[in-house]
């Protein structure tokens, strides 16, 4: 936090304290403040009801920033505005070399931020951020351990955040080996929130899941009391109890946000329904549906994922300590899925109904008002249209 925005926000806080509440707060910047305005605006907010901005504009960015008469709209292009300007500082995201992480790592660099990962690559695969576009010089790749002490603290050095994404993310394996989904999700998570404090990060954005909630009335959103129902699940609740802990006791800027079934580019190797149907599809073969097909899930394209991410860091001051369900807020069942994915593909394939799996949900989908209101997130790609481009892009790469 620079010095003019740390005095705007004692200022505030100050009269708020002596019980004078201002109404409206106008932002007199000069000399080029432009990259301060956004921050002031986001902080002076949580104070006041409106606030104006009093600039001509002449030498900066300053006036295009604040121009226009939705608030909302004023609002996003402030925050893009700070992506923008802000000179280039580092994002750690670890695990960047998996599904979501390579999405992510190309969407941060792309609204030009520079990009460092931490990835064992367990599973991810270094080749993977050149076949994104990435330029390896765009990437730094620190290769190592989440639950290593000295690789995560050579990682955290010199970063503006962490967006951390690294673990071990099957519930069906965590079944088989608890203690490890533990020591990656929370002594991992642990280690990464502890250097970032040791060393001064702002900022940490923490890939949680549905799965810390259990069996719940659908729609499920913020205010249910999480129940999980596997290991993967405990671990994930465990990470989010950090997260705040380390809001509440140190300062740290963290959120956590709880993302649905997630599909999309760069996911041809994962287990998901959507990933082996249209394998299946384009191989003839019968699609399998475990129970009747009726359950329901939210499907969630990556990008929206990656949008909510972004949407975090450059807003991160008015989020700090809040965990948000991050989901497209639609229900799909499994049958509307394999129908969705026969049309795209012209075929019409037997389908194979097999027991029910034991631990599966039968209805879930995400209620993303939170996030829509607070964070200013709306899911961008509906599900035929993102199916559509990744059965495109399946296509290309077989
Ligand atoms: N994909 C989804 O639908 C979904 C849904 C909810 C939450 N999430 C969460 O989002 C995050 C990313 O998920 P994903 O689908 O991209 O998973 P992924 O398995 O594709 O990627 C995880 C990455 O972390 C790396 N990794 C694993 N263990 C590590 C360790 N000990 N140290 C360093 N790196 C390690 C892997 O090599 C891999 O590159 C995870 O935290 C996951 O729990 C994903």
């Amino acid at each position: 936090m620079n010095s003019i925005t740390q005095m705007t926000q004692r200022t505030l806080s100050t009269l708020q304290t002596q019980g004078t509440k201002p109404k409206v707060v106008a932002a007199i910047p000069c000399l080029n403040e432009e990259q301060f305005i956004s921050d002031i605006v986001t902080r002076a907010r949580r104070y006041v009801d409106n606030v104006i901005v009093v600039d001509d504009g002449s030498t900066d960015n300053t006036s295009a920033i604040t121009k226009g008469k939705d608030k909302l709209k004023r609002r996003k292009k402030v925050e893009n505005t700070q992506a923008a300007n802000c000179k280039a500082p580092t994002i750690l995201i670890t695990g960047g070399c998996g599904f979501i992480g390579i999405n992510v790592a190309k969407y941060l660099y792309s609204k030009g931020y520079k990009i460092r990962i931490l990835d064992n690559l367990s599973v991810g695969k270094k080749e993977k951020l050149t076949s994104a576009g990435l330029p390896p010089s765009a990437v730094e790749l620190v290769i190592g351990d989440v639950r290593d002490r000295d690789t995560v603290e050579r990682a955290v050095c010199n970063i503006k955040a962490v967006v951390h994404l690294a673990a071990h993310t099957s519930v069906v394996e965590s079944l088989g080996n608890p203690e490890e989904t533990w020591h990656i999700n929370v002594t991992g998570t642990l280690n990464l929130l502890e250097f970032c404090r040791l060393k001064g990060v702002q900022t940490f954005i923490f890939a949680s899941s549905n799965a810390v909630l259990g069996e719940q009335a659908a729609p499920v959103d913020e205010t249910k009391i999480p129940k999980p129902i596997s290991p993967y699940g405990a671990s994930k609740l465990a990470g989010e109890a950090l997260c705040t802990a380390y809001y509440h006791s140190f300062a740290l800027n963290t959120v956590s946000l709880r993302f649905a079934n997630c599909y999309g580019p760069y996911s041809e190797n994962k287990p998901m329904v959507i990933t082996k149907f249209i394998n299946w599809a384009r191989q003839d073969k019968p699609l399998i549906i475990y129970g009747n097909g009726s359950q329901t899930r939210d499907f969630t394209h990556v990008g929206d994922v990656c949008q909510s991410i972004y949407l975090c860091l450059a807003a991160v001051d008015s989020v700090a300590g809040e965990i948000f369900q991050i989901g497209s807020g639609v229900e799909t069942s499994i049958n509307k899925l394999a129908e969705i994915i026969q049309e795209i593909m012209g075929k019409k394939l037997p389908i194979i109904n097999k027991p029910k799996r034991r631990g599966e949900i039968e209805r879930n989908y995400s209620n993303i008002t939170k996030a829509r209101k607070i964070l200013g997130f709306e899911p961008k790609i509906n599900l035929k249209t993102g199916l559509e481009e990744l059965c495109e892009l399946f296509k290309l790469k077989t």
